[in-house]
């Protein structure tokens, strides 16, 4: 049971406290402003028992032939591997999740638990809910609470009060009905895995009992104003604390209302503590403001950018014809920051933080196909994004739990939650994308929708890591649903921007346009594509504007992920069919089954593939190449003439084991997707544009620190010949991008007769800052943009990149040690051959040959000058559930030969 027990003056200060309660006969809630999560579930399906919940939710029902569920949340799907009738691991396997039986979950299910309270006058009880998919009836001690026409959509919470059904012993059934995504406002995936077998239904967010005393509190909104540029932000902030007063009884009530704010770190500012008197009516509601005024705030950034320091807030209530006894508490984090937006001339959507512009560079989100949260494993997603340089997450219908968003908050990314596309949540008349069955809103419709955004804006309104809240993903909302949202997000005090949608389809009169656009690409697209500069600067996905989900579609796990969820034909299939559909691709029916387009590029591109192998190095030096070239050109673009304003690579992450669209695979092993990005997104980084034939140095610090830079520019041939060396001295620009030179001259790139390795390096003084290695071919890859599609812009020649083939094999020397207890592993390359080593990978591998994960390494998949020496570290993932047990390091590149070195 999780207790959050906050009654006293001082541990208001102390938010998120939780406890742990004992057995089951003592009470879930002992005194007012208690909220308690329903912790573990009986389940079975309705076929399996009663029709009758009248019966079912009576204290002494026997449910031990039911499944024991620990958790205090979980899908169906969820509920049957944690209690072990389906494994994970087994699931994922080949195609074994086909062969789940569907038929048991096309009918009701029903969750149960008992609990004491203890029932007195003046004590009031409330069952609140988070979001069941997509449908319930609630009964508790035979006493129906809620029908499944009020609890009905996945983000619909509601607070039930329950006191006059509440006894000692009570016991609460919850039945879920069967959730479809044309019908129900679910979470639903298109194309991105296959479905989840129970699409999602259950009790997937928590379900908590709540006591208070006769006034009950809503939950807490919190508006604070900080000076409004970069120049004024240590000025005084203001901070308003709201919350709704409901009086339960039926008498006036005078209340003593007391906000409190304080920093969360050690007492650096003396808490504010501060009471206001209210008189509410005989059961009614007040909306209860306490404002005050913050010295010196310190100010919430982005990771990249500063500190995240955050504040604690409570209004707690006490009313005097009760001893001044606690009647009622909330709480909640925030942080001092502004998140403001606004159009260009082009209808480009650009975010500032803090008053200082702001360009959003991230990825999608996925969760757990079946619903699995893990804030640790959360954790450690966050902290491999900060690694990757993004400063945001995509959400997408996907807005998970509160945990999330603290963990965020934390940690300093920003989060762009919304609702989702392609189902119910978009059936709009002029949806032209929508599958066959998916009927129109009704009236019912629009009140989910009401309800849904009411919840999830009392749920992100504090969290200072919510950047913004997207109405619409692939379409528009219309003119009876935009006013809906917008009220419910008014009603919340919501801050920051509010976009219409994904996409530059359509918007709402209300709203204005969105300024994101959505216009592909999902599948292999060649690095040349994104720099799709001036005079053009308006085809498809290339660097220009607010991209909210785009990319070449790579992400191809390294052979040990492969291994464990495709079996050896599947494996072959991988480069012996290459436009075979496979069942990790996407979805069924979905553009995305097969590799088809990657692979005619891969195969053209680098040669077709002599083994498994072969491939799978190919496959990296695709997907780096890729994820790179999208990061960098954003990164060029930033203050081009119409500025790449925004990145959101599609995706971060995947849903279940899959074979594309993603930064990291399913089990969290960084690759070429991965190391391309991180290059890509570097703070201050040094970029070859392949179409301009240019170097830019892209500098995304907030402001100066050290002086000028140098960078120094090298090209060799594949016989490890100097082709070009030069350097220029350049001044830096924070925030900016600037063109440092030509690399077009015959003498440079412009005359070469085969593939050459470029390398750019960035220092401060002799420090190494940055080193960025390219490999470039004769001719760019030749791109047809008339013939473009949705999903992709095709390609009518081909780079030819197999002279890479003829390198000679490179000896590289490798030392490797473990730095005693420090979770690191330094690894110190030397090239001992007059060629380039390329694409050198390493990997840490644990004694039984296992891949050590999560691990973050400052670079990987590297190429080595001739002669050249590097050092490269690894470092565990504090906070993550790896167990740091790295044994040895494989190493292998593309002309360098495999080998395991002990620590
Ligand atoms: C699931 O199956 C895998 C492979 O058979 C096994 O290693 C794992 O322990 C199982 N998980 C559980 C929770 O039983
Ligand atoms: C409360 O429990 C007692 C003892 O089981 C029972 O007699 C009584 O009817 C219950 N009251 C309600 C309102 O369910
Ligand atoms: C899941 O949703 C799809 C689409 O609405 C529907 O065809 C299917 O029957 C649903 N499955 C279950 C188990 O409800
Ligand atoms: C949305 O719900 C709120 C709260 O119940 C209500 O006040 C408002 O009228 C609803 N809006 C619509 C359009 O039904
Ligand atoms: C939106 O505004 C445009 C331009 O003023 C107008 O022509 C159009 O009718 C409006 N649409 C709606 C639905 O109000």
């Amino acid at each position: 049971m999780h207790v959050k027990r906050l009654s006293t003056a001082l541990s208001l200060l102390l938010v998120g406290l939780q406890a742990a309660t004992g057995n089951a006969a003592s009470p879930l809630t002992t005194a007012a402003s208690q909220t308690v999560v329903i912790s573990s579930w009986d389940l079975q399906s309705s076929a399996k028992t009663p029709n009758d919940l009248e019966a079912l939710s009576k204290p002494g029902f026997d449910t031990s032939s039911w499944h024991h569920v620990k958790s205090s949340k979980c899908t169906l799907m969820g509920c049957l591997i944690e209690t072990g009738v389906y494994n994970e691991t087994n699931l994922f396997y080949s195609t074994n999740l086909q062969k789940v039986d569907e038929k048991q979950f096309l009918m009701p299910w029903n969750y149960r638990n008992e609990f004491s309270l203890e029932p007195g006058s003046g004590k009031h009880f409330f069952l609140q809910t988070h979001g069941i998919s997509s449908r319930a009836d609630i009964f508790l001690n035979g006493q129906q609470v809620a029908s499944k026409s009020e609890q009905a959509g996945s983000y619909v919470g509601k607070s039930y009060e329950i006191t006059k059904y509440v006894n000692k012993s009570n016991a609460l059934a919850i039945q879920v009905h069967p959730t479809s995504y044309y019908y129900d406002f679910a979470l639903g995936w298109v194309d991105w895995n296959p479905w989840p077998t129970d699409n999602g239904t259950g009790i997937w967010r928590d379900v908590e009992i709540r006591q208070t005393g006769p006034v009950a509190l809503s939950p807490l909104r919190i508006v604070t104003k900080i000076g409004d540029t970069y120049d004024k932000l240590s000025q005084p902030a203001t901070v308003a604390l709201k919350a709704k007063a409901q009086n339960l009884e039926n008498k006036p009530i005078t209340i003593t209302a007391t906000g409190t704010v304080a920093r969360i770190t050690d007492g650096r500012p003396i808490p504010l503590i501060w009471t206001k008197t209210f008189t509410i009516p005989a059961l009614s509601t007040t909306d209860i403001i306490l404002e005050n005024t913050v010295q010196n705030p310190a100010i919430w950034w982005p990771k990249q950018w500063g500190d995240q320091p955050l504040y604690a807030a409570s209004i707690s209530i006490s009313t005097s014809d009760n001893n001044n006894q606690i009647s009622d508490l909330q709480s909640a984090n925030f942080g001092f920051r502004s998140v403001t937006s606004k159009l260009n001339s082009y209808n480009d959507v650009t975010y500032s933080v803090n008053g200082v512009p702001f360009q959003v560079i991230g990825a999608g989100y996925a969760p757990n196909m079946f619903l699995r949260f893990d804030p640790i494993k959360w954790e450690t997603e966050l902290k491999y994004v900060l690694d990757l340089g993004f400063n945001t997450v995509r959400l997408e219908g996907k807005n998970e739990h509160p945990e999330l968003y603290d963990i965020a908050d934390r940690l300093g990314v920003f989060l762009m939650p919304g609702w989702e596309c392609c189902d119910k949540w978009e059936a709009w008349s002029y949806n032209q994308d929508l599958a066959v069955p998916t009927p129109v809103w009704n009236n019912e419709d629009y009140k989910i929708a009401n309800e849904s955004m009411l919840h999830e804006a009392a749920m992100l309104q504090t969290h200072p890591s919510v950047l913004t809240f997207l109405i619409g993903s692939d379409y528009w909302t219309d003119e009876r649903a935009t006013p809906i949202y917008l009220n419910a997000l008014k009603a919340n005090d919501w801050q920051t921007p509010i976009i219409a949608s994904a996409s530059k389809r359509g918007f709402s009169n209300l709203t204005g346009p969105g300024g994101m656009k959505m216009e592909g690409p999902y599948d292999w697209v060649p690095p040349n594509y994104w720099y799709d500069v001036e005079p053009y600067a308006s085809r498809y996905g290339a660097a220009f504007g607010f991209g909210s989900e785009l990319g070449a579609g790579v992400g191809t796990p390294e052979l040990s992920s492969l291994k464990k969820f495709l079996n050896q034909g599947e494996l072959d299939d991988l480069w012996k069919a290459p436009n075979k559909a496979l069942y990790h691709m996407s979805r069924v029916g979905s553009e995305f089954t097969t590799r088809k387009i990657y692979n005619d590029a891969l195969w053209k591109r680098l040669g077709a593939p002599t083994g498994l192998d072969d491939y799978l190095m190919k496959a990296q030096i695709m997907d780096y190449e890729a994820t790179r070239a999208q990061f960098e050109a954003f990164g060029v673009n930033w203050n081009a003439k119409r500025p790449a304003t925004g990145i959101i690579y599609w995706m971060l992450n995947n849903a279940w084991p899959s074979l594309h669209w993603n930064i990291w695979d399913y089990y969290m092993k960084p690759a070429g997707s991965y190391f391309g990005a991180k290059v890509g997104s570097r703070k201050e980084h040094v970029v070859y544009d392949p179409v301009g034939k240019s170097v830019w140095l892209v500098d995304r610090s907030l402001s100066t620190s050290g002086g000028d830079r140098k960078v120094e520019v090298e090209v060799v041939d594949l016989s490890g010949k100097v082709v070009l060396s030069q350097e220029y001295q350049v001044a830096r620009y924070p925030g900016a991008s600037n063109r440092v030179g030509s690399l077009s001259g015959q003498g440079a790139l412009g005359g070469i007769k085969d593939v050459v390795f470029l390398k750019l390096v960035l220092k401060d003084g002799t420090k190494v800052i940055d080193r960025n290695v390219y490999w470039v071919s004769k001719d760019l890859d030749v791109l047809n943009w008339g013939k473009s599609e949705w999903y992709v812009t095709p390609v009518t020649r081909y780079a030819d990149y197999t002279g890479l083939n003829k390198l000679a094999t490179a000896d590289v020397s490798v030392t490797a040690a473990a730095a005693a207890g420090k979770g690191e592993v330094v690894v110190t390359l030397e090239n001992k051959a007059k060629v380039v080593a390329f694409f050198v990978s390493l990997n840490l591998v644990d004694k039984d040959g296992n891949d050590v994960l999560p691990v973050r390494w400052d670079d990987n998949y590297v190429s080595l000058w001739p002669g050249e020496k590097l050092t490269l570290t690894a470092r565990s993932v504090v906070g993550s559930k790896g167990i740091w047990n790295p044994s040895a390091v494989h190493v292998g590149g593309k002309n360098v030969g495999k080998k395991t070195v002990r620590l």
